[in-house]
Parts: C-alpha cells; structure tokens; sequence
C-alpha cells in the first residue's frame, strides 16, 4: 500500500473570511485517498530579521518542524499589488533561513490562490514560482487553480461553491501526492 501523505496548507491571507482559507478549508474535502491536509496559520509570524534567523520566534520554530513532518506543501494564496502578499513571503523567507538549514529543501509544492479580480492570482503565483527555484523546491505545474471573481465563488461563510474549481483543486491535489511519492 501506497505510503500516507501529509500536505501541509499555507493561507497567504491573515483575513477572518479570506476566501484563500476557504479555498484550503475546501481543499481538505478533496485530498486523494491515502493523504491528508493539515493548514498552518502564519498569522502572529514577525517581520523577517536577519539578525534573530538563528534563534527565530516560537512561530517560526513551529512551521519549519511542519514543513519537515510534512509530504508536501500546498500555498494558497490572494495577490496583492500583482504580487505575493508579504505576510506569505515573510513566512517563506524565515523558513528558508539560516542559509544551509532551509524547511523548504526539495519538498513538493503546489499553489492554488483566490481573488475578487479577473486573473484569480496568477501574477502572484508566477512569483511564487520563481522563488521556488532558489528554494528548490519541486512544483506542480498543472493544473493551474486561479479562483477568479471570488465573490461569486464561495458563499456568505465563506465555503467554496463552484464546482469547476473544486474539480480543478481535486486534480491538483492528485498530482501532488503523485509527486510526493
Ligand atoms: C488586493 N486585491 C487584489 N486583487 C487582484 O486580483 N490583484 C491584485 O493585485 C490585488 N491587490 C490587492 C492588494 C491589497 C493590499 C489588497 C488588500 C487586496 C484584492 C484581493 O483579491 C481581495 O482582497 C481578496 O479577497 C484577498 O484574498 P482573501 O483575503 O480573501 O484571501
């Protein structure tokens, strides 16, 4: 039998009724059989400082032994200003840190990311991507899951209704867990 999978999910959205944690609320509904979706709360995660990478905050010691435990990584994430929000990146860079002692190292990843605008935030993801290549980290690279025009998309509580996203998050989260094992 195939081994169990743990994904861990990041939201790059610290809001209450953000539509990236109800994407990765939905997410756990449509993991494969075999695997699992855990989601980290970056919220309460200091701005970067280079100064204390050796001695990081409780926060930052808690999601780099995540990331460890976990399979594989799924981010999900709004855009801001076309680009990563910088609570995310924030999160990303203190794990990447000290040099030589990176979580992220060679973990599969996939991203998936809402937003109210046309392009359902894939700017933001492309940026994502590039980081991923310093970061060596192995991503996904279809489907790409780019909720668009969120306010019609999930409903007043903030759960994802729309079929075709949830088919498409399905198959994202598959290849995912192909690629971990
Ligand atoms: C946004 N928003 C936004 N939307 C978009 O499609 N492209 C963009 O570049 C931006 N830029 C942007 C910057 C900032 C600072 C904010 C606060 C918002 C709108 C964004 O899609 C919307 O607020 C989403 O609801 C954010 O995601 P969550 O919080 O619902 O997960």
């Amino acid at each position: 039998m195939a081994s169990q999978v743990t994904i861990l999910g990041v939201a790059g959205s610290l809001r209450k009724q953000s539509y990236n944690k109800g994407a990765l609320r939905a997410a756990q509904g449509l993991v494969p059989p075999g695997a699992k979706l855990e989601i980290f709360d970056i919220a309460g995660i200091p701005g970067f400082n280079q100064d204390e990478e050796k001695s990081p905050p409780p926060k930052v010691i808690e999601l780099k032994s995540r990331i460890r435990a976990a399979g594989a990584i799924l981010l999900c994430t709004p855009e801001y200003n076309y680009s990563i929000p910088g609570v995310l990146k924030n999160a990303i860079d203190w794990a990447s840190r000290p040099y030589g002692d990176s979580a992220w190292n060679g973990k599969p990843v996939a991203i998936m990311g809402a937003s109210v605008g046309a392009f359902g935030t894939m700017r933001a993801q492309y940026h994502l991507r590039q980081c991923f290549v310093f970061l060596n980290m192995e991503a996904v690279l279809q489907p790409e899951v780019a909720i668009a025009g969120a306010a019609d998309m999930f409903d007043a509580e903030g759960n994802l209704t729309d079929a075709k996203a949830k088919e498409l998050i399905s198959q994202l989260l598959k290849n995912l867990v192909a690629k971990a094992r």
